[in-house]
């Protein structure tokens, strides 16, 4: 008899449910992608928290309907209980918190990292060791992933998230939010050899990245522009991306060798999180895998950004694991899962 979960994910802009099984079957999946936020460049707390609650009462009764299931179906229910914003983590966690007390199920808090973390599990089966880059809209970080549950924290960003820095390069070309899919459709068509952006922190021999001067360079490439024509933005556009991936090839390339010192047999390397839907940061990496021998692993395409399957899918792995569920969890906007 299999397991069924029903999951909420709302730490951003994304309002996602999902309804799981435990062999990774998917028998509904509803994210809705807040628009409301566009016009202002940026996600906007308060109007993120209203926007789930008033999405989640439309989509939770029609995933139901969807999976042709009742709330008495489900055996356990979870939400994303951190990092992101308050207000939508406690919208979520509370809705899914009332579902579990109503039906008398048990609630399990779940961490949006660990959601990304082990999305790959939705392409392949994952090996372990493996090196994970997550890449998304408010974290830029290397975990060495020794089994589910051991993430080891390797390096990180020390200012802007490699999503934010597309969305910032993005505004600053006059595309719209979230900037990432729109610079990446730009730099197709540029010309990556234009412009020569620099790479912070490049001789440092630790594992963190910096991004906000590439953001500043790419600041100062605009206000020298006498006149910007779609040329010029696709050209920026292809010469930051490809900064971007040179940037990701490169730490990847230092932290293997500095784990194959530690002896450590690394399988796979998985990019995960929003900015893992880029084409062509997948390929660059995909061809720096084969040539030094890898795999490279990351979710499907759908699930690379916020989505409640991810949240389903690590609350079940915490189901088999035998950790215990925790009505009592409370949101916390700085989540982590070092350990
Ligand atoms: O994982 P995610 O959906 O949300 C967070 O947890 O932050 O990531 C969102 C980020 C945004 O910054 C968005 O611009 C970026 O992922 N993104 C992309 C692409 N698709 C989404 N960045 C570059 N290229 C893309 N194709
Ligand atoms: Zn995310």
């Amino acid at each position: 008899m299999s397991i069924l979960v029903f999951a909420i994910e709302t730490s951003c802009d994304e309002t996602s449910v999902a309804i799981l099984d435990d062999k990774r079957k998917i028998l509904s999946h509803i994210t809705v992608n807040q628009e409301d936020h566009n016009k202002f460049g940026g996600v906007v707390p308060e109007i993120a928290s209203r926007a789930h609650l008033q999405i989640l009462q439309n989509i939770i009764p029609q995933s139901f309907k969807e999976a042709k299931l009742s709330i008495n179906d489900i055996d356990i229910f979870c939400a994303t209980c951190g990092p992101g914003l308050i207000g939508g983590l406690l919208v979520g966690s509370t809705i899914a918190k009332s579902m579990a007390i109503g039906s008398d199920k048990p609630f399990y808090p779940i961490n949006h990292l660990e959601g990304h973390l082990l999305s790959p599990a939705f392409s392949t089966s994952m090996n372990f060791p493996n090196l994970t880059l997550l890449l998304t809209g408010g974290h830029t970080q290397i975990y060495l992933i020794k089994s589910i549950g051991e993430y080891k924290l390797l390096g990180e960003t020390v200012d802007d998230a490699i999503g934010e820095s597309f969305d910032k390069v993005g505004k600053l070309i006059g595309l719209g939010y979230p900037g990432g899919p729109l610079v990446e459709k730009l730099a197709i068509v540029g010309n990556s050899e234009v412009y020569e952006l620099p790479h912070p922190l490049e001789f440092k021999k630790n594992f963190n990245f910096s991004f906000s001067g590439i953001k500043t360079a790419v600041s100062l490439l605009v206000k020298n522009q006498k006149e910007m024509n779609n040329k010029i933005k696709n050209n920026i556009a292809a010469s930051f991306q490809k900064k971007i991936i040179e940037i990701l090839i490169k730490k990847t390339d230092l932290v293997l060798k500095n784990l194959r010192k530690q002896q450590y047999n690394i399988k796979d390397i998985a990019i995960v999180g929003g900015v893992a839907a880029n084409k062509s940061i997948k390929k660059s990496l995909e061809s720096f895998s084969q040539i030094n021998g890898y795999r490279l692993i990351s979710p499907p395409l759908e699930l690379c950004g916020d989505n409640a399957a991810i949240i389903a899918w690590t609350c079940v792995q915490h189901h088999q694991a035998k950790i215990k569920p925790n009505l009592d969890f409370k949101a916390n906007p700085r989540l982590t899962i070092i350990n």
